[in-house]
């Protein structure tokens, strides 16, 4: 699935241009990375790529064909994760969470209970099926939001700062549930300035400011930039990048 912005434009009524002539290509399988300074515009581009908000001028295109024409295939096939994951869990239990989505669209359980799961081992909330939602902790949390959109099978996974407020244990989950997921093709897109836990991972760095690209490339060939572009570089320098993974050095460290 190929997305593309194509001279995405947004212009709020006090005259803040939050995206301005935005070009860019998304959805090709790895893990890509979206960042840039707060009010760059990253999370106001992620919604117009669902159609939750609507560009002045240009458009989203999904595998060539204008998004408003193709808008309920293309929230199927990419899902979206907000910050905030209480506002995707509708479930009273883990399992009922999971569940809300294949049978509000009337499907019979022997259609879904594998499906579902599936989606919550990927998400690692196996055994957890009659825990409560709602007493979940925040990483936990995260990981149902994560397990709910894998059963409706998305070719794309659109994470908002997926790693706010998660202690090392909650992202370290929550990382490798999505490399496991990135390992069975599904592509994923980050969108973070905390650049500490996932570059190491990325296959693709997208940098935004004022509302338009300003650098994409690998993390790599970034590197030295990433001062400059006000991103912080992960501890450990370049040698990060090839082998020794954030997620390996904090197993390493933990107690
Ligand atoms: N409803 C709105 N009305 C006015 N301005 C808005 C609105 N929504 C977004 N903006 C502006 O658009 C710009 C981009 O906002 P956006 O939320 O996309 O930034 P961001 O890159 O996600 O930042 P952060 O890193 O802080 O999450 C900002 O200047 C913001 O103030
Ligand atoms: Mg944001």
């Amino acid at each position: 699935m190929i997305i593309e912005a194509r001279g995405l434009s947004r212009v709020f009524p006090d005259g803040t241009r939050g995206l301005d002539r935005l070009e860019l290509s998304l959805g090709e399988p790895g893990f890509t990375l979206l960042s840039g300074r707060n009010g760059s515009g990253k999370s106001l581009f992620i919604r117009h790529i669902l159609g939750l908000e609507r560009p002045d001028e240009g458009g989203i295109y999904i595998d060539g064909v204008a998004l408003e024409r193709c808008l309920s295939l293309a929230r199927s096939r990419i899902a979206l994760l907000f910050q905030e994951p209480e506002h995707q869990i509708l479930g009273i239990t883990v399992r009922e969470d999971a569940e809300f989505g294949p049978r509000a669209a009337g499907l019979k359980p022997k259609a879904y209970t594998a499906l579902v799961d599936d989606a919550l081992r990927s998400a690692g909330l196996a055994g957890m099926d009659n825990r409560l939602s709602s007493a979940l902790s925040g990483g936990e949390k995260r990981r149902l939001a994560l397990a709910s959109v894998l059963v409706g099978k998305p070719e794309l996974i659109i994470l908002d700062e997926p790693f706010n407020d998660l202690d090392w244990q909650g992202a370290s989950d929550l990382l490798a549930a999505l490399l496991r997921l990135r390992k069975d093709g599904i592509a994923i897109l980050i969108v973070t300035h905390d650049l500490e836990k996932c570059l190491a991972h990325a296959d693709r760095l997208i940098v935004m400011e004022q509302g338009r690209v300003l650098r994409d490339a690998s993390p790599a060939a970034l590197w030295d930039e990433l001062p400059a572009l006000g991103l912080r570089r992960p501890r450990g320098g370049p040698s990060l990048l090839s082998g020794m993974t954030w997620l390996k050095a904090g197993q390493q460290a933990a107690p």
